[in-house]
């Protein structure tokens, strides 16, 4: 019997501040009956000073770890990703690693694909896991937007999308009679890198940190955000047809798609595109806004814990991002 990987456990962490459409009103011109009509978001979390994208991470890591009944030594690969870390380098993996007290030295890999980190980490972590090189392995994606946003009107149509949060999830080897992991696609389009990017401080400037950067709008992101939205809608239908077409499998044979949490018309016209009723799907964006990475393993575990997604359910996990990058994994929970 071939090793097949399984999803053992999830944790999530949110930071407690509360930052509601509302009081984005007081920073730039917006409103909240725009930000809700257009993208569907009522409120997002912001860290406080001694939160970082490290110590969200290990929140996360903790509770999955928790569930499972593990400790950090059980774990013999991490896989983190992030856009904005505590350091430049190293990446935020190793301070993860040190953080949760291994006593020995696993490797800790960092990726950077933004919103589809999720995707491209899981698909990673299943390889590594058939291959027989780690056996069980953790998955952390955590963000901090809120520090590197244009908080004036010039950044509204970014700043009032994205939240701070982290997400983990423990997959380990099982027996292929075991639920487990079938399948993943993976996809990127780098013609589209600046349509959604973070331009500066750049390997092209010299010297890299100058004192005119801090008034360079090039610090903040920027996103034709038609543009992405429009890929968004074709790119996840397309991803999602591919991986269940490859599997033998229909769009009904699923009980459930947890989407990335960008917007929730994108959410929406996807999976009318695809026939699935919206009842097979769950959302965190409302709340938590867009945190990248860590939007999948935030709504698949709210999701499972108010039993929406049951041991033995037919799951899609899909996402898409700058990059562009997008992808989609099967599996059985
Ligand atoms: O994770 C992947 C990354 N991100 C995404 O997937 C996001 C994809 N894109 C989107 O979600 C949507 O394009 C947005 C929510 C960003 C924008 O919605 P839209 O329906 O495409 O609006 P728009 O960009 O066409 O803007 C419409 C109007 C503009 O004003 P004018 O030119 O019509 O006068 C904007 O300046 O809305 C204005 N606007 C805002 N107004 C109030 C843009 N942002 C805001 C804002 N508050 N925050």
């Amino acid at each position: 019997m071939g090793a097949r990987t399984r999803i053992v456990s999830t944790g999530m962490f949110v930071p407690r501040r509360i930052v509601t459409n509302k009081e984005l009103e007081s920073y730039m011109d917006t409103s909240d009956e725009w930000i809700q009509q257009r993208s569907g978001i009522k409120e997002r979390r912001w860290v406080s000073p001694g939160e970082t994208t490290c110590s969200m991470a290990v929140a996360a890591a903790r509770q999955a770890l928790e569930r499972a009944n593990l400790k950090a030594d059980d774990i013999d690969m991490i896989v983190f990703g992030a856009l904005i870390t505590d350091y430049l380098f190293p990446g935020t993996g190793v301070l993860l690693q040190r953080e949760l007290g291994f006593s020995k030295p696993v490797p800790a890999l960092d990726i950077r694909n933004q919103c589809s980190g999720f995707v491209y980490a899981l698909s990673l972590a299943d390889a590594w896991v058939r291959s027989g090189q780690y056996k069980r392995i953790l998955i952390v994606g955590s963000e901090v937007h809120s520090t590197s946003l244009d908080l004036t009107t010039r950044g509204r149509d970014v700043s009032v999308l994205f939240g701070d949060g982290a997400g983990a999830m423990i997959v380990e080897a099982c027996d292929e009679n075991s639920p487990h992991i079938f399948d993943s696609c993976l996809h990127s389009e780098g013609k589209f890198a600046e349509v959604l990017t973070v331009t500066k401080p750049s390997s092209n400037d010299f010297p890299r940190i100058s004192d005119k950067l801090s008034l360079d709008t090039a610090i903040y992101p920027h996103m034709d955000g038609k543009l992405v939205f429009k890929n968004a809608v074709t790119r996840m239908c397309q991803v999602l047809i591919e991986l269940l077409g490859r599997n033998n499998m229909k769009p009904s044979d699923l009980n459930f798609v947890v989407a990335h949490q960008a917007n929730m018309r994108i959410n929406q016209m996807v999976l009318s595109e695809l026939g699935i009723p919206f009842e097979k799907t769950h959302h965190t964006l409302d709340r938590y806004g867009n945190t990248t990475m860590a939007t999948i393993p935030i709504t698949f575990d709210e999701a499972v814990q108010l039993g929406k997604i049951k041991r033995g359910d037919l799951v899609a996990f899909v996402a898409f991002g700058a990059g562009f990058t997008w992808g989609a994994n099967l599996l059985r929970f």
